[in-house]
């Protein structure tokens, strides 16, 4: 597929209806009152541990609605993020040295405040220096997705408005570049209708629609795995498309951002290329999959096991 051809949400494919639905609802659904319920709901009882196969064999039965690009089962979608990001960004253990100014479009890159167009005016590599291992990076693809199970039966059943799409603020009017803005769906929803921040408190302090992103990072945080502190946060906000890869090219939510934000940027743009670019229709063996991944899953994952949280009923 060439890359104009993906994120396409104006097709009259009658499937992309399913796809309307779901941002209506989640833009009239989600609000700070719902995320600390699901919260709250997650993350009060005690994780199970699940052999991170199992997990990921549970994603084989789910399918995204919000998706435009595929209709693969995400177990393969897992490993095509993982070895683009191995094939494009990735030389051995390190970053390969990929000018920033690269990750961004014209428009993007135009509408950049002077200090960070100066801080990405290097390459990839050199922006991270305290980062020595990156292997790391690969297994965020693998497992980005992982969130997705709260769609399963075990794990909440959650609506896919409450699971997939795109992530947004709340506190925070809905900035213009976010997907069917024009329809102004979130008309009723005041919590897209204020804004409570102060400037630049960073997104760490700001409430996010609930979602894969939220639950894995969250997950992550609470359970034994080696994964550094820029795994969860490249997992946490990859599906924040209006600010780390905005439609109109003009940045959103700028005015959250704090300088840690800025510094991940360029990192998130590459899982977020990865992500959607490595959608294909080539189906790898799973048993081939299991092999190649195996070493990378144990170093990060002690025993090959995820305590994932399941929702209390
Ligand atoms: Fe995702
Ligand atoms: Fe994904």
């Amino acid at each position: 597929m060439s890359t104009d051809t993906f994120r396409n949400y104006n097709s009259t494919i009658s499937s992309l209806s399913k796809i309307e639905k779901t941002y209506k609802k989640m833009l009239e659904n989600q609000n700070i009152e719902f995320v600390n319920e699901m919260t709250e709901d997650f993350f009060m009882s005690n994780p199970v541990d699940y052999n991170i196969w199992n997990a990921i064999d549970m994603l084989d039965i789910i399918i995204d609605e919000s998706d435009p690009d595929t209709d693969l089962p995400q177990i393969v979608h897992a490993f095509q993020t993982a070895e683009t990001i191995r094939s494009t960004y990735m030389n051995n253990n390190k970053l390969k040295n990929i000018p920033i100014k690269s990750l961004f479009t014209e428009d993007e890159w135009f509408d950049l405040p002077i200090q960070y167009k100066n801080m990405y005016s290097t390459s990839i590599d050199m922006l991270y220096p305290n980062i020595i291992e990156w292997d790391w990076f690969i297994l965020v693809g693998f497992i980005h997705d992982i969130g997705k199970i709260m769609l399963l039966d075990n794990f909440g059943n959650l609506p896919q408005w409450a699971v997939v799409g795109d992530t947004f603020p709340l506190g925070n009017k809905l900035d213009p570049n976010y997907v069917y803005s024009e329809k102004k769906y979130e008309s009723s929803n005041i919590d897209l209708s204020t804004n409570i921040y102060i400037n630049n408190c960073g997104f760490k302090n700001v409430f996010f629609s609930w979602g894969h992103d939220e639950y894995l990072a969250k997950t992550l945080e609470r359970g034994d795995n080696n994964l550094p502190p820029e795994a969860i946060y490249i997992i946490r906000y990859h599906s924040f498309y209006s600010w780390h890869t905005p439609s109109n090219g003009i940045r959103g939510y700028k005015h959250l951002a704090n300088h840690y934000d800025w510094l991940m940027l360029p990192l998130l743009k590459c899982l977020q290329k990865a992500d959607l670019y490595s959608k294909s229709n080539n189906i790898p063996n799973k048993s081939e999959i299991k092999d190649k991944y195996n070493d990378l899953v144990s170093k990060y994952f002690p025993f090959q096991n995820i305590k994932l949280f399941q929702k209390y009923i």
